[in-house]
């Protein structure tokens, strides 16, 4: 399953969930795939990786090297990365002039789709609503928004939803399904809970229960280059990330039942053709 951690607006909590939520799937046993497709590298440095010149997604997203060359180990046991650097910034520009502007990713990711190697591949995406992003949103089967507990959050959230359907009626991927709206940076005020009870009035249950506070300890962990999860493990930060993987699985396994019940419920394909 291919989850798109995405939101266009900047610093609401993207690669923090995509490297937490990672640890979390792999401490429950699951093989898991961060591909960083951001240029500013950070969930590859906060997972102990060094951005290296060459290492990204690039090669492959242009078709000329392929994709299993840049598949890395990380500082935590059973997440695996496609690394990302600087040279990742161009590549916009080079889809945009190939032509393969939203089905390079997709085209890129099924062997590993198809392997079977990997439980779950979480997308990190970047801030903007380029071809990178619409490309992580066509590839997906989910999308997860993570959003942060302020007074413009729900804008920004409308935007991101907007190109969601655009994305699905468009023809580009029919069913990208949302997986959740995770509502981070929570700090215990009126301003935090007026917005979080607004999004819940809005979205109704595609947010997710559990809230994200904020602490310094998330912060601080990218330095040391470990998610929160793994550095301080019982903070109630990282307590939250458990409850939002525990909270991710179920919606995935619900989402996996619901598409079994549609698939058994369409009438066979004989007597459709009358
Ligand atoms: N729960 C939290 N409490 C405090 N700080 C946090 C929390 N979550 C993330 N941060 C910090 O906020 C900043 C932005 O978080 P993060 O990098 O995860 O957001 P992002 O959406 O990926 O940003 P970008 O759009 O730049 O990629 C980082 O410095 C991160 O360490
Ligand atoms: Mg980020």
């Amino acid at each position: 399953m291919i989850v798109a951690i995405a939101n266009q607006k900047g610093g609401v909590g993207k690669t923090t969930t995509a490297v937490n939520l990672a640890a979390v799937l792999a401490s429950k046993r699951k093989t898991v795939l961060v591909v960083d497709l951001d240029p500013q590298a950070n969930a590859t440095s906060g997972l102990g990786v060094e951005p290296k010149e060459g290492v990204s997604l690039r090669g492959a997203l242009l078709a000329t090297e392929r994709l299993d060359d840049f598949i890395v180990g990380t500082a935590v046991d059973k997440v695996n990365l496609i690394p990302a650097e600087v040279d990742l910034a161009g590549v916009e520009i080079e889809l945009a002039r190939s032509g393969d502007h939203l089905d390079g990713l997709r085209r890129v990711l099924e062997p590993v789709e198809k392997s079977g190697v990997f439980d779950y591949v979480l997308v990190d995406c970047p801030p903007s609503l380029g071809i990178l992003l619409s490309s992580a949103l066509s590839a997906a089967d989910a999308v997860l928004v993570p959003m942060q507990c302020e007074y413009y959050a729900m804008e920004g959230l409308s935007v991101v939803m907007q190109l969601v359907s655009r994305i699905r009626r468009g023809g580009a991927n029919p069913n990208l399904a949302v997986d959740g709206i995770l509502m981070t940076m929570y700090s215990r005020t009126r301003l935090a809970d007026e917005v979080v009870a607004q999004v819940r009035g809005h979205y109704g249950p595609s947010v997710y229960k559990t809230v994200i506070p904020r602490s310094v300890r998330a912060g601080e962990a990218p330095s040391y280059g470990l998610p929160v999860v793994a550095y301080a493990p019982s903070t109630p930060v990282a307590q939250a990330y458990f409850e939002a993987g525990a909270e991710f699985l179920q919606r995935a396994k619900m989402r996996q039942s619901v598409s079994r019940m549609t698939d058994a419920a369409l009438p066979p394909v004989s007597s459709t053709i009358a």
